[in-house]
């Protein structure tokens, strides 16, 4: 199951999404951080922090945190978990990866969502935040996912949903497709980071709904997979192995 189909306005097909993507957050990453600070209203990190405890995140437990860009969600789960040891940061994109490093002081991996070079059954907790459409397969990642949690082990993956109502609806397409790129580009004075804020809005206008998400979760052995929607437009999906 792919998470949305391909773009070609960006590339030509499928194929190429990764080298795709791994060029416009190699280009993005020394801006990251500020965009998702302030495009968020500095509301990024707290809800990080309570979203992992909802989902169960505690004191000592083994994380490992997938499409990690500059680690805002792993640095949330170290604050919980009380150190970053028990941190294992997943991304693909050197830059990103490079930026996560200078503030978090954990194991970091440069590698895809469905190829995980860590051993079997070594984590309680796999997080994904905010990264999921940009997985080749739903299907091959969630069964990575699977591989690599214990046995009664947790993943949460946080995404953006739009909203239904239609002046919800306008008002989050106004905002992310016109004024996020726009401010991104007077604030951060780069078109690499611009470009990546609109792609970011089509990906979030094609991504499959999230009943095809939940029926992946379970066809690649989870349990107990549920979508729990915050403020109307933030998707928590958690399953157990
Ligand atoms: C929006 S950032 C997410 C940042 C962070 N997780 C957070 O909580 O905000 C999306 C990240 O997904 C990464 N990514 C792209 N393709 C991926 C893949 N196939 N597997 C895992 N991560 C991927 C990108 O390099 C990028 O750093």
């Amino acid at each position: 199951m792919k998470p949305h189909p391909a773009l070609t306005k960006h590339y030509n097909d499928l194929d190429s999404k990764q080298a795709f993507l791994r060029k416009v957050f190699d280009d993005s990453a020394k801006h990251y951080e500020g965009i998702a600070r302030w495009g968020w209203f500095n509301s990024g990190d707290r809800y990080r922090r309570e979203a992992l405890k909802r989902a169960g995140l505690a004191q000592d437990m083994k994380i490992i945190d997938v499409g990690a860009g500059t680690g805002q969600t792993a640095r949330a789960a170290a604050e919980i978990v009380g150190s970053p040891g028990l941190v294992t940061v997943v991304e693909p994109s050197r830059g990103m990866l490079e930026e996560s490093k200078k503030q978090l002081d954990s194991e970091h991996i440069q590698a895809m969502a469905n190829n995980i070079p860590v051993p079997d059954n070594a984590y309680d907790f796999l997080t994904m935040g905010f990264a999921l459409r940009h997985v080749d397969d739903l299907d091959t990642a969630f069964k990575e996912y699977f591989r690599v949690l214990k046995p009664g082990g947790k993943v949460l993956i946080m995404d953006v949903t739009l909203p239904s109502g239609k002046i919800s609806y306008f008002m989050t397409k106004l905002y992310f497709k016109y004024i996020l790129p726009f401010l991104t580009r007077i604030f951060t004075g780069s078109a690499a980071a611009k470009y990546l804020m609109s792609y970011y809005w089509e990906t979030m206008e094609q991504m499959v709904d999230s009943d095809l998400v939940i029926k992946s979760l379970k066809d690649s052995g989870f349990k107990a997979v549920k979508e729990k929607i915050h403020l109307g437009v933030f998707s928590e999906y958690e399953a157990i192995k």
